[in-house]
């Protein structure tokens, strides 16, 4: 694919189109626009325009696809695979004046909202109405719906509530050669056509730009618990997770941590609070939820009992809301934690959930093969195990030559076990020499074309997924 520049006729138009204030292009927006929380990453676009509406992106990218400029839409720039990185330089379109919710229907237990809006300002307005939008990644504080659309993002109550994609029914999208459509319509069942909702639902923004998505909404659940379990096996805590289902319980939150990540998690916060013995290698992090406190604890007897089997050493008992938030404050740093003590790498694989004891067997053997260290936690419920592989003692020459062939050998591990490369991060831009391990020739095929088919010049997002 060969792009053209940024010159200064397209800079003139882009002016035209949503201001001067809103066309960027010194050096600090450059800097700011130019990374995401993939590892150190940094691409500098050529410039960074900021619209306001769906129309103004319209006009954008009719511009970008009649020159052939590439153009990197994005979010708050909290993901994890690169996929806001311009990589291909062009235009970068950041979505942070999309920041409305534009309607909350008590009525039908819906609301539209617009792509620049957080995640957790959506979930505490919708809360404020006792409904409850669930998906809650780590990053709820930070990031944009519309990244989370964008990545078909999870987080910790995916488990019992699923995640993002199970909450959209419709949404307004600019395609790349400039046209505004609708995927869908406001309705719970919907049998019309092809599915386009769900597939831009994690294209990545490779196929249209979101301008606007109506989502479904819950009851909001009043009563929690959450409970905090030592096990002196981190094998053992793994097995444990899919017999808790077995035992008749859906918890909304069951996440694994190993050892390392609750201490760097805990460090991270200054928090000093959890005395971790010496012969603790992980923990279960388990969370019930639901209208009857009485039922709840029910569960959590259930829980506890199944989880005696596995020797477990003795559970603490969040007591109250902020000991709740403090577990979960300390669980959901994690990420950052890591990313602040070494240089690593962090992989999203995923299995089917009784399959998680041979995935995480089968990584530190990989690691020892190969001279890593891992330290791994993440969304046991759904099998979504978060692997940060750190540089530790490794030489500079073994992690850039080598690290690739144990990645490849850890990803195949997933697939063998019947799982893939990536439950909530996306393949962006960091994970797109994977996909021949996850898809065959054919259906690797059948997306590019399907990609050929939205942005036929190749312009939105380019060297991203493939
Ligand atoms: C988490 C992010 C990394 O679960 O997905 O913390
Ligand atoms: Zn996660």
């Amino acid at each position: 694919m060969t792009f053209n520049a940024v010159n200064e006729s397209i800079l003139q138009n882009l002016t035209t189109i949503v201001g001067k204030q809103y066309v960027l292009f010194d050096v600090a927006a450059f800097e700011k626009y130019g990374h995401d929380e993939t590892e150190n990453l940094l691409f500098y676009p050529e410039v960074v325009v900021i619209p306001k509406t769906s129309q103004e992106i319209a006009e954008i990218l009719k511009l970008c696809n009649k020159n052939n400029i590439p153009l990197t839409p994005r979010g708050a720039g909290t993901g994890l695979s690169g996929g806001a990185l311009p990589v291909n330089k062009g235009v970068l379109l950041s979505m942070e004046r999309f920041n409305s919710i534009l309607e909350i229907d008590e009525r039908n237990l819906q609301a539209t909202v617009e792509p620049g809006v957080i995640t957790q300002v959506f979930q505490e307005a919708v809360q404020e109405k006792g409904l409850f939008y669930p998906p809650d990644p780590a990053s709820k504080g930070s990031c944009f719906i519309g990244g989370n659309l964008a990545e078909n993002s999870g987080g910790p109550k995916a488990v019992k509530y699923g995640v993002t994609k199970d909450y959209v029914l419709n949404l307004e999208v600019v395609l790349p050669t400039g046209e505004i459509i609708w995927t869908g319509a406001n309705v719970l069942k919907n049998s019309t056509g092809y599915n386009l909702t769900q597939l831009l639902i994690g294209s990545e923004g490779t196929l249209g730009i979101i301008t606007k998505a109506v989502f479904r909404l819950i009851p909001y659940p009043p009563f929690n618990l959450l409970m905090l379990v030592p096990f002196f096996s981190a094998e053992n805590a793994c097995a444990a997770v899919s017999a808790i289902f077995r035992a008749g319980i859906t918890p909304s939150g069951l996440e694994f941590i190993e050892r390392d990540a609750l201490l760097l998690g805990a460090n991270y916060l200054n928090d000093e609070s959890l005395k971790i013995p010496e012969n603790i290698q992980a923990h279960l992090l388990i969370e019930v939820d639901g209208n009857n406190k009485e039922v709840l604890f029910n569960d959590c007897e259930t829980i506890a009992k199944v989880l005696e089997e596995f020797n477990c050493d003795e559970i603490l008992f969040a007591e109250d809301a902020a000991q709740k938030e403090k577990l979960w404050k300390i669980r959901r740093v994690i990420g950052e934690a890591v990313k602040s003590s070494s240089i690593y790498k962090e992989e999203d694989t995923v299995v089917p959930r009784a399959e998680l004891p041979t995935l995480l067997k089968g990584v530190k053997k990989i690691g020892e093969k190969y001279g890593f260290k891992s330290v791994c936690y993440g969304h046991a419920g759904d099998g979504n195990l978060h692997i940060n592989i750190i540089k530790d003692k490794m030489s500079d020459e073994d992690w850039n030559t080598k690290l690739t062939a144990g990645i490849r050998q850890l990803f195949e591990l997933c697939v063998e076990l019947k799982g893939t490369i990536s439950g909530e991060h996306g393949i962006g831009f960091v994970q797109k020499k994977y996909m021949d391990i996850t898809f065959s020739k054919t259906e690797i095929e059948l997306q590019r074309n399907i990609k050929k088919l939205f942005d036929p010049k190749g312009i939105l997002n380019p060297g991203k997924m493939f």
